[in-house]
């Protein structure tokens, strides 16, 4: 009988902004463990896809002036793009927003209605006037209403640490308009968690996580289960809620729903039968990779509803903790807040993240660090220094005497005692590598690469040992140095095999190398490759220098867009409307520019703006426009109310609006065809 598939998924990351080197943490761990599973013979659909309703999608798309399809769409792109640079393969990546996901989460809903575990309750939430919207926790700020902090969040104060709800907030404020944020009632469908006890408790039973996290969610359990609003009022960038008026699902309903969209879209594709997913009775695995903050929602809710749906529930959850850089929380100012396209950007490999992210999991759910001082050294040490070092010098010497690959120990004509040498190495490698694989099993990353290294170290040792360097020239030690060398870049290759799920793009190369192609097993470990000639020898890595990282740091620093957290778009704290009204934007002509005699940053700039009259403005863009006259006759915007400053030149009446990147040229910002001077933006 061969073993069940196995489904496996990764955390959805919001559509809401890039992906950091924190969400990477999961992904590269699932990707290990999907790689190593295929490695010994299992069977596996790996799928994702991006998590893609909300609020907070809704006004981010709204801030950025887009359609919320659209925008999803823009980020999904750049999470594939970033996924696939680092060698996260999934075999689909899907949307929630897609048809598959719609039809599922109206299925598992009805399913949960007929079973009776949905309720309705009629709720009173905090309303923004203004907006017309009722607000989620994190967009009222207030009073803390035990110690009296102002500007505290909706559901808990960063000051003293108490939870509570919004409506116990004292001066309550809507974050997005800054208005007083009114009592409605609206009626909330609920998912009857409380129901579902008895099944989480034998659910929970299971070696269904890892025990600290199986404790949590019991304590949970324990505290007692509260039913889940699944409902949200409109305005809301989600699903409509099968037979209500005006409902949409929250988006936690469909986010998880979202993992068998995926992976339906998958069967689809490749002719598989999706319905074997869904039945309990099937043998098939699921399993969730995924943060240790979203636990609650994977280990109750989700289990519950498939289980109240009756679906097959998720066989296990591998949940990873958080990374801090420099042993701190990712924080912008110190320039460790480091998206992923910024580490690529500055020519990090991709594999290197990997490696290092490896060495430092297992299967435990605390913080990991990523220390960017260690980070080069313990890559360039490990990889460099230990691994491809015997792949450099074995195939350097190899190809000096003219030998190819020989024959194993057992069957070589070096001398007794060489042989004898090899073959202890030789078992040696292969006895502990055997280790490797069970390892990466069992989430043991951290072990299972320490192991890896034991035997790079000990190849090296043989290798100096032997010193072949000083048979090259002794024409009756030929075989002698041939076994030599031999042994080393075999146990090389058999390391490159057990390093294949971690870096699975120096495997390809390191199998080009010997000439074969790259889907090895974990089996061929123990193989020793028969006598051939090897290809030529191309150098397999380069070392991280410290200026590549530097560099990173120094992006990572930027005030820029694009450095938005996941949460928030924009790298400033949040404005109220208020706030942007106070400033005056108006379109105006540009009449005239000019150069500036003893300023080479600088343009003069003549406004027209319409019925506020004309303006002086002086405009540190001049590298942008080495032919200022063409200028004549552009719309832009300026910033109307600004006091005036008095210059060497003159006095500036204003301020021109332009784009840039941190010490890049900085480009105006025009006004579309139709625009007349004196208009206010808004
Ligand atoms: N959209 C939800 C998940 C829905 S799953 C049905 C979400 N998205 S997220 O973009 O905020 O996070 C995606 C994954 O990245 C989650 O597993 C989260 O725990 C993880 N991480 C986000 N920041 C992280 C670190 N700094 N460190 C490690 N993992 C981190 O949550
Ligand atoms: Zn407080």
């Amino acid at each position: 009988m061969t073993a069940p598939v196995l489904f496996v998924t990764c955390a959805l990351p919001y559509a809401n902004g890039p992906l950091h080197l924190g969400h990477l943490v999961g992904y590269v761990q699932a990707d290990v463990w999907v790689r190593a599973q295929r490695m010994q013979g299992r069977e596996v659909r790996f799928v994702c896809a991006d998590d893609a309703h909300g609020t907070p999608i809704m006004l981010a798309a709204e801030a950025a002036g887009e359609t919320p399809e659209r925008f999803i769409r823009r980020i999904q792109e750049s999470h594939e793009r970033d996924f696939a640079e680092f060698l996260v393969a999934f075999d689909h990546y899907h949307s929630t927003h897609s048809e598959e996901n719609r039809e599922l989460a109206a299925f598992v809903f009805e399913r949960l209605k007929a079973a009776g575990l949905i309720r309705r309750e009629r709720i009173r939430q905090l309303f923004d006037p203004e907006r017309q919207m009722f607000l989620p926790d994190r967009y009222v700020r207030g009073e803390c209403p035990r110690c009296g902090a102002t500007d505290q969040y909706g559901d808990n104060c960063e000051v003293c640490g108490a939870t509570y709800s919004p409506t116990e907030l004292k001066n309550p404020r809507s974050a997005l308009s800054g208005a007083i944020p009114k009592l409605q009632e609206s009626e909330h469908l609920f998912f009857r968690l409380s129901a579902c006890e008895p099944f989480l408790r034998r659910w929970l039973a299971g070696e269904v996580a890892h025990p600290a996290v199986r404790a949590k969610l019991m304590e949970w359990v324990e505290q007692g289960l509260r039913d889940w609003d699944i409902t949200r009022d409109p305005p809301y960038f989600g699903f409509p809620i099968p037979g209500e008026k005006d409902k949409f699902f929250y988006v936690w309903l469909d986010a998880p729903i979202g993992y068998l969209a995926s992976l339906k879209a998958l069967c689809r594709r490749t002719g598989e039968d999706f319905a074997p997913y869904l039945d309990p009775a099937s043998p098939i695995e699921m399993h969730h990779f995924l943060g240790k903050d979203i636990v609650n929602f994977h280990g109750l809710f989700w289990p519950a509803m498939l289980h109240g749906a009756g679906l097959k529930t998720p066989s296990r959850l591998h949940v990873n903790g958080y990374l801090t850089v420099d042993g701190a929380k990712m924080s912008k100012s110190r320039g460790t807040f480091i998206l992923a396209r910024t580490y690529l950007d500055c020519g990090l490999p991709p594999e290197a993240l990997r490696y290092y992210l490896a060495t430092r999991l297992g299967p435990g759910v605390e913080d990991l660090d990523l220390d960017l001082k260690d980070f080069a050294q313990r890559v360039n040490a490990d990889l460099v220094g230990k691994f491809i070092n015997i792949a450099a010098r074995s195939t350097a010497l190899l190809s000096r005497a003219a030998l190819s690959l020989g024959p194993p120990p057992s069957e070589s004509e070096a001398a007794g005692e060489t042989r004898e040498r090899a073959q202890v190495l030789w078992q040696h490698a292969i006895a502990e590598l055997e280790g490797v694989f069970p390892d990466y099993s069992a989430g043991e990353y951290g072990r299972a690469l320490r192991r890896i290294m034991s035997v790079a170290d000990r190849v090296n040792e043989y290798f100096a040992a032997e010193a072949p360097w000083r048979l090259l020239q002794q024409a009756s030690a030929r075989e002698d140095l041939r076994l030599i060398l031999g042994t080393a870049l075999q146990s090389f290759r058999a390391l490159a095999i057990a390093l294949a799920p971690v870096l699975p793009d120096t495997a390809r190369r390191v199998a080009a190398l010997f000439r074969e192609t790259p889907a090895w097993r974990a089996s061929e470990i123990g193989r020793w490759l028969a006598p051939r000639e090897l290809a030529p020898y191309e150098p397999l890595w380069t070392r991280i220098e410290a200026a590549n990282i530097a560099a990173m740091q120094e992006r990572s620093r930027e005030p820029s867009g694009t450095q938005a957290a996941p949460e928030r778009q924009s790298s400033t704290p949040a404005a109220t409307l208020g706030d942007f009204e106070r400033i005056e934007l108006r379109v105006a002509r540009i009449i005239a520019a000019e150069r500036v005699e003893g300023a080479d940053r600088l343009l003069k700039l003549r406004l027209d703006v319409g019925p506020l009259g004309e303006r002086t403005v002086f405009a540190g863009i001049r590298a942008a426009y080495p032919d200022p006259e063409r200028l004549r006759d552009r719309l832009v915007i300026l910033v109307a109310n600004l006091e005036p400053r008095r210059m060497r030149f003159g006095v500036s009446e204003g301020m021109v609006l332009a784009a840039s990147e941190e010490g890049g040229l900085p480009r105006l910002l025009t006004v579309d065809d139709g625009a007349k001077p004196g208009m206010r933006v808004r």
